[in-house]
């Protein structure tokens, strides 16, 4: 099975709890590993030379996490065989906004060691910081690990 990692920088739960979700999805079709990127190095990821790679992505003060954003910058410095597929998703409280991304965007589109970048992502609004999620998240949810297994075919 092709090796899926799944990493968060989580505080309240909210991104660890839609990896999680993600990660049920599809593990009958990769072999996923998830991890907190605080529990991990980039080189931990890179040792497994992953086929893909799914980033969680809290919004912090209007813009992508900046911790994991270093962290990705800092992957890209030491993995050895390129990723061929990498997608994203945020949660986040406010009424969402596509700046919100960007910065995610514009890290991912910087580093040189991904092949394909999904072009759909998946955001999630919680209500209030501590969750839980809105109501219909989980079809939501469900619908992007379809959209996730036809990417990372
Ligand atoms: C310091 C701080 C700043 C935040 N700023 C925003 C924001 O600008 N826009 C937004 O939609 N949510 C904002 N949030 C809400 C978080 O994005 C949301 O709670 C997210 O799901 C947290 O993810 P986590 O539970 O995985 O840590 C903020 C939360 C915190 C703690």
């Amino acid at each position: 099975m092709k090796k899926i990692w799944i990493i968060h920088n989580s505080l309240h739960g909210n991104s660890e709890k839609i990896s999680k979700q993600l990660a049920e999805g599809l593990k009958d079709s990769y072999d996923v590993s998830l991890d907190s990127i605080k529990s991990i190095s980039p080189d931990d990821i890179a040792k497994d030379e992953p086929y893909g790679l799914i980033v969680a992505v809290r919004i912090v003060a209007f813009s992508s996490d900046p911790e994991i954003r270093e962290f990705i910058t800092n992957l890209d410095k030491v993995i050895t065989k390129p990723i061929s597929k990498v997608a994203y998703f945020s949660t986040h409280a406010l009424g969402w906004k596509k700046f919100f991304i960007k910065g995610m965007k514009k890290t991912i589109e910087k580093i040189g060691c991904v092949e394909e970048v999904c072009p759909e992502y998946l955001e999630v609004k919680m209500q209030g910081q501590k969750g839980p999620a809105v109501e219909g998240a989980d079809a939501k949810i469900g619908e992007y690990v379809l959209t996730l297994k036809e990417f990372m075919k």
